[in-house]
């Protein structure tokens, strides 16, 4: 996707910041969990050499296997007892889930968005995304989950690196009822999208993410060869909005874009709600155990 002509030079600089502080260690560690997942010969060893070498996350890890959620009968005291106990795949999911979450800080709320919000929104954007995808499909879809926890990347960069700037587009947004990536090309001249892009392609992440943020408002403009993982994200997002499961960046979205992918991927509304049910069974199920 093209960065608004003038604003290239302001993108770089920006992900240089971003890459100057610990976001850039949690990046690395993000990556190394993708490879993973793409490798269909990566073994649990790579991925428990991943966690431990992050005691932070092994911690966290540990802490989430022996939560009431995964309800182990008796205490799982390391890392290569968690593989056992909830799977490889799991472990992947978990895993990446709890590095992620170290990017959203607890922060203010202003105009319907908090950090908090936009977490819970990511999460069920990723399960609704992995659902749907291996439902329609029957496959893995390796990049389903990272892509939905990944997709607003750009909008928690912006709340840390140029907070100005978000309030400014969120102010916007809400007198104006325009989507914020509206009111951000607005305000600023390019949206979370680009940010969020920009940054999964400077670490390197697979293509199909790289793509999948950067069109997640509109995969009818996508130049990638296969957009089926962005227009099965715009599905996720646009339904996790009209739930309103945590934030909502489009309040008055115009469901063209959703009819489109809908129609494209040939997905029923039937398989989409019975998507929605879980995922929101889900979701409450992780606010009960405390862990959103
Ligand atoms: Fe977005
Ligand atoms: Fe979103």
């Amino acid at each position: 996707m093209k960065t608004p002509h003038d604003h290239t030079e302001e993108l770089r600089h920006l992900i240089e910041q971003v890459n100057a502080t610990s976001i850039s260690s949690i990046g690395s560690v993000v990556t190394r969990i993708i490879a993973v997942i793409n490798d269909p010969d990566a073994t649990a060893k790579e991925l428990v050499e991943i966690i431990l070498t992050d005691p932070p996350l092994a911690a966290n890890v540990l802490r989430l296997v022996n939560s009431a959620y995964c309800a182990p009968k008796n205490k799982i005291a390391d890392i290569q007892q968690a593989v056992i106990f909830i799977g490889f795949e799991a472990l992947k999911e978990l895993a990446l889930n709890q590095k992620v979450c170290e990017i959203f800080k607890r922060g203010v709320k202003i105009n319907g968005y908090s950090r908090e919000k936009l977490w819970k929104h990511s999460v069920a954007v990723a399960l609704f995304c992995k659902m749907i995808y291996r439902k329609e499909f029957a496959q893995r879809g390796e990049n389903a989950y990272a892509l939905g926890l990944l997709h607003d990347l750009g909008i928690i960069i912006r709340d840390q690196f140029q907070n100005e700037m978000l309030l400014m587009a969120l102010q916007a947004a809400a007198q104006k009822n325009l989507p914020l990536n509206d009111a951000e090309r607005e305000t600023c001249g390019y949206d979370h999208a680009h940010i969020g892009m920009a940054l999964a392609e400077n670490w390197c992440l697979p293509e199909e993410i790289v793509f999948g943020i950067g069109y997640h408002h509109d995969p009818r403009e996508s130049q990638d060869g296969d957009t089926t993982l962005s227009q099965v994200l715009h599905i996720a997002n646009y339904c996790c909005q009209k739930n309103n499961i945590g934030y909502c960046d489009a309040p008055l979205q115009d469901p063209a874009v959703f009819t489109h992918c809908c129609q494209a991927l040939k997905i029923e509304p039937h398989a989409i709600d019975l998507v929605m049910g879980e995922v929101q069974q889900k979701i409450s199920d992780m606010e009960a155990e405390g862990l959103l």
